[in-house]
């Protein structure tokens, strides 16, 4: 066997270690419920709770409870007071700041459900990154106009 082949040996295990740790680690986290355990809702549905229930946000197709949040926002409670009963997929991606991934992670621990034929995706930065899409492509269109 040539030193080669027992360096990448010798790599490879080290891999499986760390990559054993990260994988605790992980699983200690809290990743939020998976959308499939979550209860589906009709638009309409999330329209008539939010008459009763404060703090009910859809972002991404995903119904978020942030009631208990709002005075933790980092943003401040005005921005995130005016987004109760709404969709604030837009807003909360860059439409009025593009939240870093700390607070994607930190929404994902708020959903209570999913809403119907809304192409609901546990992965909010699929959002973020259509929205930076979007708005690279306007940028680019401009420029050319010009
Ligand atoms: C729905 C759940 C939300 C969560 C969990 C959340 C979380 C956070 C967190 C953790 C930060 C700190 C910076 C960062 O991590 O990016 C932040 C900042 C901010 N958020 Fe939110 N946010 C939410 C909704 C919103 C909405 C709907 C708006 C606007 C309509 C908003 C506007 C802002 C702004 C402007 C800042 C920047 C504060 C500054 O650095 O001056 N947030 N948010």
């Amino acid at each position: 066997m040539n030193s080669q082949v027992i360096t990448e040996m010798l790599l490879s295990g080290v891999l499986q270690q760390k990559q054993k740790k990260l994988d605790e680690v992980r699983s200690q986290l809290n990743w939020g419920t998976p959308l499939s355990e979550l209860p589906v809702w009709d638009k309409s549905e999330f329209i008539e709770k939010s008459k009763t229930q404060t703090g009910l946000i859809v972002i991404s197709g995903i119904v978020h409870d942030c009631a208990d949040f709002l005075v933790e926002h980092p943003g401040g409670q005005p921005l995130l007071k005016s987004s109760f009963g709404k969709d604030a997929t837009v807003a909360f991606n860059g439409g009025v700041y593009a939240h870093a991934n700390a607070a994607h992670n930190l929404l994902a621990t708020m959903r209570i459900a999913v809403i119907r034929d809304s192409r609901a995706s546990g992965n909010t930065f699929n959002s973020q990154l259509e929205y930076l899409a979007k708005k690279s492509e306007e940028a680019l269109a401009k420029k050319e106009k010009n």
